[in-house]
């Protein structure tokens, strides 16, 4: 799958987000490293605070499926305008690798940035508990 074609499978999963508060439907495909793919919408809950971002509900969807190692995750609005994973996302995904590529609309266009690029200095608790 090319960097576009991830790009174009989180744009079909935006069409399946829940966000009846805040009206953004954001969509993600996290590629695992045996190259299944599993998407995930944005859910809105009516105690906002609840609210789970696409990144994360791709993430567990491939943890829960067995899967601990990831190589890519793309990103996607449903309107096609520029957006990067927030600040809680990329701490989640950095539990499962710096490594990782992520693919996102930038104002310029499709981009691929590195997760150590996009989180720099992450917490990581393995590092911390060894101080
Ligand atoms: N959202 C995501 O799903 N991913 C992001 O990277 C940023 C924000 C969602 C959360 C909320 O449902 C909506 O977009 C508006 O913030």
């Amino acid at each position: 799958m090319t960097a576009a074609d991830l790009y174009a499978a989180a744009l079909a999963a935006a069409a399946r987000a829940h966000p009846p508060f805040s009206g953004l439907h954001v969509g993600a495909v996290i590629e695992a490293e045996d190259g299944s793919p599993h998407a995930g919408g944005n859910v809105e809950f009516g105690s906002y605070g609840l609210t789970i971002c696409a990144e994360r509900v791709a993430l567990v969807k491939g943890v829960s499926e067995g899967h601990r190692r990831f190589r890519r995750v793309g990103v996607a609005r449903s309107d096609g305008l520029p957006i990067s994973p927030c600040g809680a996302c990329r701490q989640a995904l950095a539990d499962f690798g710096l490594d990782m590529t992520v693919v996102y609309m930038a104002p310029g266009g499709l981009v691929e940035r590195s997760l150590r690029d996009l989180l720099p200095d992450a917490f990581q608790l393995d590092r911390e508990a060894a101080r």
